[in-house]
Parts: C-alpha cells; sequence; structure tokens
C-alpha cells in the first residue's frame, strides 16, 4: 500500500500550546497514596515523593498538571490538606468512597509539580462549595501577603505566592455522577460568578469552564450554549472530556473501529469549536473561547475489577487500566488529532498520569513500570515542538462499524524553526499490510536524519507488564528534498529530521 504527504515550513495550522501535553494527578485510588507519595519507600525523598516516579514523569516532559480532580475535587475542602499534617482530618471521598487522609495537599502537590517542571492546572470545587471558598483559595494561592490567607500561607511555609495562572471552574457539573450536579444554567450562573470573584483577587487568571463530560451526554450543545451565553466575558477556556473504549471483543472488525476512534475526537473538538464561535458571533465579540481537552484517554479495562473494590480504604486500587498494544496505537492517534487541532485547542490533559489509567505505574513490590501508551505520549511531547504543519497525507480509506473514510496512513508533522528540527509522526492502521511512505520535502533541505524510531511488533493485546516494550529503530532512505520509509502493519513511527 502507498502513502505520502508533502511538508511545506509556511503551510502552518498553528503554533504549538506545550500545555497541550499536560497531563493529570487526581486524589483517587493510588495516584497519589503509593503513586506519587509514599513516605517510607526506599525510593522517597525527604518530602515522602516517589523519586522514581519524579523520574519516569520527567521522561515525559509534561508540561502542566490537573489538580486535585476530577469526580474528587466536587466535594473537596481545600482547607484540609494545608497545615501540620497530625492535624489534618481524615474524610469520607463520596465521590470515590475513599477515606482521604489529606497528607497529601496543596503544598505538597506545589513542591512535586516544581519537581517533575510541571506548573498546575489548578480546579475549584463548584459542586458542594461556591464564590467564596474558589476566591479564597485564590487568595491563599496567590496573593502576596499581609492578609488573614496570604499570612496562612506564608505559616504554611510558601512565602512566595504560588502564581497559579489556570484554573477550571469545577469538574463534570453536567455529569449526574458527579456530588453536587448541577443544570446548564444553575452551572452557568455559578461558573460566572464565581470567574468574577476570582479575578477581582487576581485579574492575570485563565479560566476554563466545564462543558459537557461527555459527547454522549443528553445535554451536549445546549449545556455549551447555555455556558457560554452567560460566561463568555469572564472565561478563556472551554473544556471537553472524553474517553474511549474496546467494547466488542469477540468481533475481529472491532479492531479497525478501535483505531478510528480519534476520527470521533476530531469531530467533537470541530462541534464544540463551532459552538464557541457561534456564541461569539451571536455576542458580535471579538474574543475567541479556545478549547482546554482537560480529561483524554483509553478507559474501560478496569471497569468490572472497580465494582468489586471495597470502599473506605485509603489508596485503593481504582481505575488500574493495563493498557495493551492497540491502546498505545489508539493514544498516538488521539495526540495527532489534538495536534492538527492546535489551532484552538491550547491544553489538553492525559488522564491520568500515575496509577489512575496511567502511562506510569508503581507495582506492589515497590518498583515503577512503563505502559504501552507511555512511548507515543513521551514522543509527542517531547518531540512535538514549534508549529503544526498542515496535513496533506493521501492514503487508502476503510470503513468500520462507527466510522467511514479513515485513512490508513495517520501522520503529522512539526516544525520548530529555532533548532530546524522537522518531526513527521506517523501511524499504519493496516493489520497486515507495510504502507510506502514517501514524504515530499521539496521547501526544506534535509541536513541529516536525527533519529527514526517505530513501536510495533507486539500482539495487540499484549501489554507492558513485563517491560519487554521498547522503540526499535526505523530505516529510513533520505534524500535532500524527500523521504521514503516502509511502516509495518498496526506500527506508530516517528522520525526527526535536521533540515536547514
Ligand atoms: O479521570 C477519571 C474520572 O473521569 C474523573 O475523576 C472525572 O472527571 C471523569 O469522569
Amino acid at each position: 500500500m502507498k502513502g505520502s504527504t508533502k511538508l511545506q515550513p509556511q503551510d502552518v495550522i498553528a503554533p504549538i500550546d506545550r500545555r497541550l501535553y499536560g497531563s493529570f494527578i487526581e486524589q483517587l485510588g493510588r495516584a497519589v497514596y503509593t503513586g506519587v507519595y509514599q513516605p517510607g519507600h526506599p525510593a522517597a525523598d525527604e518530602e515522602g515523593f516517589r523519586t522514581d516516579v519524579i523520574e519516569a514523569v520527567k521522561e515525559l516532559n509534561v508540561p502542566l498538571i490537573r489538580y486535585p480532580g476530577g469526580n474528587f475535587l466536587s466535594q473537596y475542602r481545600w482547607e484540609d490538606g494545608i497545615g501540620p499534617k497530625d492535624q489534618r482530618p481524615v474524610r469520607l471521598d463520596l465521590a470515590w468512597r475513599e477515606l482521604e487522609t489529606n497528607q497529601f495537599g496543596l503544598h505538597e502537590f506545589m513542591h512535586w509539580a516544581d519537581k517533575v517542571n510541571a506548573v498546575p492546572n489548578m480546579a475549584v470545587n463548584l459542586g458542594t462549595r461556591g464564590i467564596q471558598e474558589a476566591a479564597d483559595l485564590v487568595e491563599y494561592c496567590n496573593f502576596p501577603k499581609g492578609t488573614y490567607l496570604s499570612d496562612l500561607r506564608r505559616k504554611n511555609g510558601a512565602e512566595d505566592p504560588f502564581a497559579i495562572k489556570t484554573w477550571c471552574l469545577g469538574n463534570e457539573m453536567d455529569g449526574p455522577w458527579e456530588i453536587g450536579a448541577k443544570t446548564a444554567t444553575e452551572y452557568a450562573h455559578l461558573a460566572n460568578e464565581t470567574a468574577k470573584a476570582m479575578r477581582r483577587v487576581d485579574d492575570s487568571l485563565e479560566l476554563v469552564a466545564c462543558g459537557s463530560s461527555s459527547m454522549d451526554n443528553p445535554t451536549f450543545g445546549e449545556w455549551e450554549e447555555t455556558v457560554l451565553d452567560e460566561c463568555y466575558d469572564n472565561v478563556d477556556y472551554l473544556s471537553l472530556h472524553r474517553y474511549y473504549g474496546y467494547y466488542n471483543d469477540d468481533d475481529p472488525t472491532e479492531l479497525d473501529n478501535f483505531l478510528g476512534k480519534n476520527l470521533d475526537l476530531d469531530a467533537f473538538i470541530k462541534g464544540v469549536v463551532a459552538m464557541c464561535d457561534a456564541v461569539k458571533a451571536r455576542k458580535r465579540s471579538t474574543k475567541t473561547i479556545n478549547l482546554s481537552f482537560d480529561e483524554w484517554n483509553v478507559w474501560y479495562h478496569s471497569n468490572d475489577a472497580d465494582t468489586k473494590v471495597t470502599p473506605w480504604q485509603v489508596g485503593p486500587h481504582l481505575l488500574e487500566d493495563v493498557y495493551n498494544f492497540e491502546d498505545a496505537l489508539l493514544v498516538g492517534s488521539l495526540l495527532m488529532t489534538l495536534l492538527r487541532n492546535a489551532d484552538r485547542v491550547k491544553i489538553a490533559c492525559l488522564a491520568q498520569l500515575v496509577n489512575v489509567i496511567a502511562p506510569i505505574m508503581t507495582d506492589t513490590d515497590g518498583g515503577v513500570w512503563k505502559q504501552s501508551i507511555f512511548y507515543p505520549f513521551m514522543q509527542v511531547a517531547n518531540h512535538g515542538q514549534g508549529e503544526v504543519l498542515v496535513d496533506h497525507s493521501q492514503s487508502a480509506t476503510y470503513n468500520s462499524r462507527e466510522f467511514k473514510d479513515i485513512p490508513y496512513l495517520d501522520t503529522v508533522s512539526t516544525y520548530d524553526a529555532a533548532s530546524q528540527t522537522l518531526t513527521v509522526f506517523a501511524e499504519n492502521k493496516h493489520q497486515t499490510d507495510t504502507l510506502d511512505f514517501d514524504i515530499d520535502l521539496t521547501d526544506f533541505t534535509v541536513d541529516h536524519l536525527i533519529e527514526a524510531t517505530q513501536f510495533y511488533g507486539y500482539d495487540v493485546k499484549a501489554d507492558n507488564r513485563d517491560g519487554k516494550m521498547q522503540l526499535q529503530a526505523l530505516p529510513v532512505n533520505a534524500q535532500d528534498h524527500s523521504a521514503n520509509v516502509t511502516l509495518q502493519p498496526l506500527s506508530w513511527n516517528m522520525l526527526r529530521f535536521k533540515v536547514k
């Protein structure tokens, strides 16, 4: 099978906001307790943070991390997680029916985020709480000094303000599972008033309003319009959440369908962009609302196990999906789809980061291992830099149960003028045929190939618990103005060129 693309430096979709490669730590399951935080573990540092986990997170080069939830957020009292640890209360977490000891809270998260070189994407509880508590949290975090809350932060060890810029106004407030779920009208009013109050404390904040928690929710569309109608002038981003599953194990065509699910992500993004712009036009506004895709991933493997977990434990094994090779292929495709929409998606968070539907796992023997999905995420987050180039790719297409015209060749390229590096990500979705991929680089001059890797050859149902998955070298025929490469069936590939 043949496939091709033509890449031109002037043919640009958008500059890449590195926050597109964000992730998420929720106080849920073992994300925090025995994940990022485990005092007494041989690899724990003086603050109880797992240094082996820190090293793995740094490999992913995640620039922004959403915290503290998620569903957990909607009943959380942020004050429980500050001050002397021996005075912090143990609480019932009604979202996940766990015990929350609050030994890890705001200051611990800020220190940990600093150690992994990430900034926070903080969230305020608009489920059981409201305007005052949100404004208080901004004051505690961002006000320099001389008030009760800013001085309390200083007393708790943070002399300088945390200067947190990006804030989520609640989480999935349209979801009936959420503690304190709201109608669109209720949420729109509360989010708008909260945004105004938070900005009175610090007018430099960037605020994210909740969009629908899924495109499948019955209120999708109506929710976005109602929220934006009220909040348009006081927020900067609208959020999207989407998780994908593999539901027909007995159907041999399901893999083709699963690998096409990035088309759903693309349609979701384009639909929400259209709604943002319709409200903009109706309001005759000059301001553009961009998107924060602050939860996305594959999530389904752990669903059955989670129904059997005993409630009211600290750090139970919840949402511990073990990802297989086909999940890595879909995650690669989802990342490329986010990049192709980088003109409007400015923030995105792989949900989540450690132990909970995560690329990084800590095992019960005390070690760390990397899931299959770690590899495409690591490559895109590290090398998808500069600007996204317009995709002129061509290949044969196929139809599946849910989708039409899925290209076998899924590819996107980025060009970083500062380092003169051109990076091509490419996936072959064909289950049996190789793909002969021609890359037309007429408007670039190739100096040399920096590296080329392929991720392939694993059973689609294989996972990486044995640590055997690895990126392999990819042979490339590179000329001055072109390159040719054979993409193996069901493979994720990356090529990086130094260009002049
Ligand atoms: O990421 C897991 C959960 O998925 C989050 O807590 C919630 O926001 C979403 O439903």
